[in-house]
């Protein structure tokens, strides 16, 4: 029989739609996850990008009303599997798991060959345990000088201000400030712009709606990501201070690379100490080098500011927390020109408190991080879950459990001050848990600390009209805020 054209082209044509039908029909009768509860929408794999970019509505939203309706498991994506009991939050992201993490997420950020980017265990940790000494506790201590002199440079910009200041960006600025000085030794004096608009704190706040997006339109993010930087600053407005980070980031990479003796100029020791020393092993790619200082870069900028303002407002909120916290700062911080060291501001108990509730109550990294069920399985929430599943948690379910931290909405330090409240600190999981957590945490603790310390100690802080309709965030891998940011008048104390 001779097929005529048309039939031919016919033919040709429904061949990916009888393809798409039976991914349909496999992932709703023979699909191994097909017992566990859901919505019949998880079938096409698109109901997450429908909600994300259609609805616009965050994911973890969406999430807990699954799981009011389907139970503790439930299938929210054809090969995918989300939790809600914070038990299993330990369990899925233990130290003990040497998980995959799952590409359709991590590729996304075109940091593919760094330790946030690296998709194997084995690729990151080996990643991980040269920058570590860096990121060590030791090491923030020896190095807080780096993050007292930005911490000053924010204070006497906030200080100089006869009008309200935007404080997200501001807080945003120092950790933007810190960042860049302690992984490259590069200041770029973020928080010394007007009103602390630095050109690359908004490239920044641009950058997290764009990857709500692009995660789910692959072409169309290579497209992105490769265009030369020239077009990349046409097309977007926003991308030309991010390009020109990059710019510098790399030349900065090839400088070493070619004459690592030019590290010796540096102000302070910078990642790519630990990365081209021959002693930790092979050198990394130049791509491998600058996809580690974009993903520190974008580790670093962001997070610290959020939690530092998200906090600074609920203290502002409850002046009977913010007395305490300014009585105990002025016990152990009489003069004002001499700052306590970072060792001795960490022994001070409701500091310490209203630092670890910030972070509490502040969304940190607010969508479930994907990770890959090896393929001989494992067990989970008393669930076998076959190998090769995608599963994940969001921190949401754990920081906002009522069993295990009471009136869950309620910003309220003294919670980590009772007598039992060590054994709260295993469900602060902020920075997350596991192999993949946050490798700059103590960096990231070192600024909490001094920037709260230093609002409350040299400021009397008045906010300029915010409401907590200004708060409020969407998810992208990060949270973005609205808009209106909190805005406060930051008058300085005279002693
Ligand atoms: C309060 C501030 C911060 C918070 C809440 C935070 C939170 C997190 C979380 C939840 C993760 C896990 C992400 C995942 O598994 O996909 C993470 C990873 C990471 N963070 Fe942070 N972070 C903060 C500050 C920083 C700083 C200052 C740096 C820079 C040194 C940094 C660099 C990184 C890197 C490189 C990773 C990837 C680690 C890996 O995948 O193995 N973060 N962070």
């Amino acid at each position: 029989m001779v097929l005529t054209l048309t039939t031919f082209l016919l033919t040709l044509l429904s061949i990916p739609l009888l393809q798409k039908l039976y991914t349909l029909f496999y992932n709703a009768f023979l699909h191994p996850l097909r017992t566990f509860p859901g919505p019949p929408y998880v079938w096409t794999d698109w109901y997450k990008c429908y909600n994300d970019v259609y609805l616009n509505r965050n994911w973890t939203d969406v999430l807990k009303e699954l799981h009011e309706k389907y139970g503790d498991v439930v299938r929210v994506g054809a090969n995918e599997l989300h939790f809600s009991n914070p038990s299993v939050y330990n369990d899925l992201y233990s130290p003990t798991h040497r998980w995959d993490k799952d590409g359709a997420l991590y590729r996304v950020f075109n940091q593919d060959e760094s330790s946030f980017g690296y998709l194997t265990y084995r690729e990151a940790k080996a990643r991980k345990d040269i920058l570590a000494p860096l990121f060590s506790h030791r090491a923030t201590c020896e190095m807080q000088g780096i993050v007292k002199k930005h911490l000053d440079r924010m204070c006497e910009a906030l200080g100089k201000r006869e009008e309200s200041s935007d404080m997200l960006f501001a807080l945003r600025s120092f950790s933007l400030d810190c960042i860049t000085t302690y992984c490259f030794a590069k200041d770029v004096h973020a928080s010394s712009a007007e009103d602390f608009k630095h050109p690359l704190v908004e490239a920044m706040d641009a950058a997290v709606p764009a990857i709500r997006v692009l995660q789910y339109f692959n072409p169309w993010r290579k497209l992105v990501f490769g265009l030369p930087p020239w077009l990349a600053k046409l097309t977007d407005p926003n991308a030309g201070a991010r390009v020109e980070l990059q710019d510098m980031l790399l030349e900065q990479v090839k400088e070493f690379v070619e004459d690592p003796k030019r590290m010796e100029q540096t102000s302070n020791p910078t990642i790519y100490h630990r990365l081209l020393d021959p002693s930790n092993g092979p050198v990394p790619s130049l791509k491998s080098l600058h996809d580690e200082a974009m993903s520190l870069f974008f580790g670093g900028a962001e997070s610290s500011g959020n939690v530092s303002m998200l906090g600074t407002w609920y203290i502002l909120q409850n002046p009977s927390i913010e007395s305490r916290l300014r009585e105990e700062l002025r016990e152990a911080w009489p003069d004002l020109e001499d700052m306590p060291r970072l060792e001795d501001l960490e022994k001070l108990p409701y500091l310490t408190a209203v630092i670890k509730e910030s972070l509490r109550l502040s969304p940190s990294v607010p969508v479930p991080l994907p990770r890959v069920v090896p393929p001989q399985g494992a067990t989970l929430s008393n669930h076998p879950i076959p190998g090769g599943t995608i599963v994940g948690m969001s921190l949401r379910f754990v920081h906002q459990s009522e069993e295990i931290f009471p009136d869950p909405q309620t910003f309220n330090p003294d919670r980590w001050l009772g007598p039992d409240a060590s054994s709260l600190n295993k469900w602060l999981v902020a920075f997350s848990k596991g192999p993949t957590n946050c490798i700059g945490q103590n960096l990231a603790m070192c600024e909490l600390y001094m920037a709260f310390a230093a609002l409350f100690r040299r400021f009397e802080l008045v906010l300029d009209g915010t409401r907590s309709e200004d708060l409020t965030y969407s998810e992208g891998f990060l949270p973005f805020f609205n808009p209106r940011h909190m805005r406060a008048f930051c008058r300085p104390v005279e002693a």
